[in-house]
């Protein structure tokens, strides 16, 4: 009996929903909340806070040297990554220090045989290292070779469960070379000390503070990916040391740091700092303990969350010696000025920078650094390319800006793009001006406004977003956001004038013949519409057709008949049934969209450009690359829905050529600061190639333009390829005066009435005058009253090149086949499409 177990079925079911959903007791315990897991990362901190405050100098000696004693036993620390079964490469810590010291010591090199930087009397370097430096590195590889199958990380940190332990770990980099980014942001406050210890070298200089470093290495010859990593770690003003390294769950790091000194004056200084500091760090970490769940010294800057699955990346202790600005500020040799004169040149430019108060000082020199990085797990070494291995023509290490000069050059170079922009909407506003009327606005092409008001729209939106961010550089993204906002309205409401006028284009064909309804048809002769055939490059004997000889043609409309019962519907249904070859086409021809479903897809696809320029900074570099280079020279494309407009259009010029010029210089401008310009505030890698190809295309544009304004909108353009449209200049032939196709007053003119305009003056012999006769004409402009003289081929003439197609620009000829100066005939159409002796229509220009 199914029914009568209905019931239990559903309890049954019901409990199982019930163990699925509540897991059991044992899972609970099992399962940390992100506060427990805090703490017990905290307590593990706290026991690596004990290993530093109790160890001493020269207690982890992974590898002492041979030399020193047989007998002398490696000894290591109780941190993870700094045990014996830790299995790291410690092997190269002693390498790792050599180099380091050579790059101090050629950084700031021996005066008179004595090594100066070891006593803490060398030259003296920036006090304060914040700012941002960039240039290339080298790989070199361990003495030891390391991969993931070395280490067992199940067994070893507790508690963990390691996702992709077994295959290539993170920031592993095997290309050989590639280039990298520094940032460093130093504590504002320095701790004094006493020199603790007697005879140590090198000294460390009775200064430090605490540092944190973010880091970009690209890695494109080897994994194509940008590695970016936070390290942490001190800085010694005086001697311009800073020594940074990363922490993990497998690597405590910050809590070693003091044990990878170059000597026991710096281990002292640092282990005493970093005692304090850090101790600080967990009380604080302790005391927001639900609300911050962000681990402490995290170098991983897309996961800085605890977590009990981490991916294990390759750990780094970075050494970088800041160098002496000395010789780019004096440009000469330093022997002759004491350390402490150098001091205080430095110190007043820093405090200035810091604190501007107009105080003269020389011109801020570069910052500059040279690296050395240690990968203790990966095992392997990255150095700065630089002296003393490449010649200073080649490489000088890393190079950039203290972060006060950083910051003063993006404020000038976005107050820059404020003008740059500025100028565009002056441009914008003069050209609005000048296509003021609806024949004018009509041949500016609705697209090449749209792109120039998406990336204005696009401007605008990155400038709101900066904004509110904006700490030092608030005034300038101001001034920008001003800026793009009126170019973005004021070029908003030209695009939906464009779009209003041009929309009568997009309707479908029907529809407009309907609205316009037969007017011309009856003024136009049947002869004449018999004899005049499309011509629109002047290539053909005759004048082109009139745009109404197309109307005719087709066959009219059948007329619609009312019923009594006035369903006009039904009986338009019936009439288009009876003619489907009429009318089927234009059914099936869209709707036109509405200008806020155009604006809405325009919006939605910048905004799929942000974001997808935003991603597109973790992308591979060479991906990236191309998706900029791709966007920028879509872009500057600008031009080119203009120039395919005028060619249907067969309309000459649509926009005034200041506009044209300036705004092809005012946005190849930003383009050019990032693509050309070495020290660019973002640190882009200029692509000087790129650059000038963006040129060269703009410019092919350009002359296609003027070739357009100068030629003839379709010159070397098929015939079948582009729609028929009226040819205003067309050339005018002899032979065609039977068949009634010259203009009207040319006409009269030849035949019967000699004094109404004469054609030349007399006084020349009749050899002359003949050939003169056939080939120029003269009569009345009727829009100026002032003579017009036409040229006229005579019968079996060809047309004469060039010449030809200058004298042809003087004047228009209109489907009513009156003749006009081209000046007036425009500056007529500008405000009315209706020839000024007969009222017929006109064909827009
Ligand atoms: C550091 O060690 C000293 C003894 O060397 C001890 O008195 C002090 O309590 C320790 N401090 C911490 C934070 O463990
Ligand atoms: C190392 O430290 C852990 C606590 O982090 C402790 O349990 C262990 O006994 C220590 N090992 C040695 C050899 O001191
Ligand atoms: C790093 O890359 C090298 C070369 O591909 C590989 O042999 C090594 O195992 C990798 N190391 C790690 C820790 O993944
Ligand atoms: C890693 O350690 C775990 C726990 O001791 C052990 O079961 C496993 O076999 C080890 N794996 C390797 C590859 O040594
Ligand atoms: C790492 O493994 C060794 C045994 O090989 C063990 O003594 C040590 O405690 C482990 N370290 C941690 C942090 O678990
Ligand atoms: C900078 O150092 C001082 C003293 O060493 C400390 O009180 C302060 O918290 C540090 N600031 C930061 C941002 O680490
Ligand atoms: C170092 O430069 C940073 C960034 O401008 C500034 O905040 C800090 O106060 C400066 N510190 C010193 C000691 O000059
Ligand atoms: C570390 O700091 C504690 C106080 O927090 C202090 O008692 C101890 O002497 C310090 N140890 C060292 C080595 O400076
Ligand atoms: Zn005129
Ligand atoms: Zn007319």
């Amino acid at each position: 009996m199914p029914q009568a177990q209905h019931p239990i079925v559903g309890l049954a079911f019901i409990l199982f929903l019930i163990w699925l959903i509540f897991p059991d007791g044992e899972y609970q315990s099992g399962s940390l909340a992100l506060s427990d897991l805090a703490a017990e990362r905290l307590s593990r901190f706290h026991d690596a806070l004990d290993v530093l405050n109790t160890s001493h100098w020269g207690d982890f000696t992974p590898a002492p040297p041979p030399s020193e004693h047989d007998d002398a036993t490696p000894s290591y620390l109780n941190l993870s990554g700094f045990r014996a079964e830790d299995n790291l490469a410690w092997e190269d810590l002693g390498r790792f220090r050599e180099r380091s010291l050579e790059f101090s010591r050629h950084a700031i090199p021996p005066v008179a045989g004595q090594d100066l930087w070891d006593i803490g009397q060398g030259e003296a370097v920036w006090m304060n290292a914040s700012g941002t430096v960039h240039g290339e590195w080298i790989r070199r590889e361990g003495s030891v070779p390391r991969g993931y199958d070395s280490y067992n990380l199940t067994h070893n940190a507790t508690g963990m469960d390691w996702i992709g332990d077994k295959s290539d770990w993170a920031r592993n980099i095997t290309g050989k070379f590639g280039r990298m980014m520094l940032r460093i942001d130093g504590n504002k406050t320095v701790s004094e000390y006493e020199e603790l210890v007697e005879d140590s070298t090198p000294v460390s200089g009775g200064l430090i503070r605490s540092v944190k470093g973010t880091t970009t290495i690209e890695d494109t010859d080897g994994s194509g990916h940008n590695w970016e990593m936070r390290l942490w770690g001190v800085h010694w003003p005086h001697q311009g040391v800073i020594l940074m390294t990363t922490t993990s769950e497998k690597f405590e790091g910050i809590f070693g740091l003091p044990h990878l000194t170059p000597s026991e004056d710096f281990f002292q200084s640092s282990q005493r700092l970093l005692n304090q500091s850090l101790a600080r760090t967990i009380a604080r970490k302790e005391e927001n303990i639900y609300v911050d769940q962000t681990m402490p010294w995290t170098s991983d800057l897309e996961n800085p969350m605890y977590t009990t699955n981490p991916s294990p990346h390759c750990e780094y202790i970075m050494y970088a010696q800041v160098h002496p600005p000395g010789q780019q500020i004096l440009n000469i040799d330093m022997d002759d000025i004491s350390r402490d004169t150098m001091e205080s040149i430095i110190g007043a430019i820093e405090s200035e920078l810091q604190s501007p108060q107009g105080a003269p000082i020389p011109k801020v020199p570069k910052l500059q650094m040279s690296v050395v990085i240690y990968s203790p797990d990966c095992a392997f070494f990255l150095e700065s390319k630089g002296p003393p291995d490449f010649s200073p023509s080649e490489a000088h290490h890393l190079m950039g800006m203290k972060s006060e000069v950083h910051v003063y050059q993006i404020k000038t170079w976005i107050l820059v793009y404020a003008l740059v922009v500025f100028a565009q909407v002056n441009l914008l506003k003069n050209q609005i001006k000048e296509s003021c009327t609806p024949s004018t606005m009509g041949r500016v092409s609705f697209w090449t406004t749209a792109i120039m008001v998406m990336v204005d729209g696009m401007t605008f939106t990155a400038a709101a977003t900066w904004v509110s961010s904006a700490a030092a550089t608030f005034l300038p993204t101001l001034a920008l956001l001003f800026s793009a906002f009126l170019s973005m309205c004021i070029g908003g409401s030209f695009l939906a004038k464009i779009w209003e006028v041009q929309l009568p284009e997009a309707r479908p064909r029907r529809d407009r013949d309907r609205a316009s309804g037969n007017s011309g048809s009856t003024s136009t002769s049947a002869a004449s519409s018999a004899v005049l055939t499309p011509t629109p490059t002047g290539a053909g004997p005759l004048l082109p057709a009139p745009v109404t000889a197309s109307r005719q043609a087709r066959p009219p409309s059948p007329p619609i008949i009312i019923p009594s019962d006035q369903d006009i519907d039904a009986e338009i249904a019936d009439s288009a049934a009876a003619v489907p070859n009429a009318t089927t086409g234009e059914r099936t021809a869209p709707a036109p969209q509405s200008f806020q479903a155009i604006v809405g897809r325009l919006i939605l696809f910048s905004l799929c450009i942000i974001f997808l320029a935003i991603s597109s900074t973790t992308w591979y570099p060479s991906l990236r690359c191309l998706f900029l280079n791709a966007c920028t020279l879509a872009y500057l494309s600008l031009w080119i829905p203009q120039i395919h407009r005028n060619i249907i259009r067969n309309c000459r010029r649509a926009l005034a050529w200041p506009f044209v010029l300036g705004q092809s210089f005012l946005r190849l401008l930003p383009v050019a600061y990032f693509w050309v310009k070495e020290d660019n505030f973002l640190y882009a890698q200029p692509d000087r190639r790129a650059f000038v190809f963006f040129c060269a295309w703009v410019w092919f544009q350009l002359l296609v333009l003027a070739a357009q304004d100068i030629v003839g909108p379709r010159f070397g353009i098929p015939v079948g390829w582009t729609p028929e449209a009226w040819d205003y200049h067309p050339v005018l032939r002899e032979d065609s005066l039977e068949a009634g196709g010259l203009p009207i007053g040319l006409v009269s003119d030849d035949n019967s009435d000699p004094d109404q305009a004469t054609t030349t003056p007399t006084s020349q012999d009749d050899d002359d005058q003949t050939k003169k006769r056939s080939s120029t004409r003269t009569m009345d402009c009727a829009i100026c009253r002032e003579i017009l003289e036409v040229p006229v081929i005579s019968a079996g003439d060809e047309d004469s090149g060039v010449a030809g197609v200058f004298a042809r620009r003087l004047y228009m000829v209109t489907p009513c086949r009156h003749i006009f100066h081209s000046a007036c005939l425009e500056g007529w159409m500008r405000f009315r499409l209706q020839c000024p002796i007969c009222r017929e229509e006109l064909p827009p220009l």
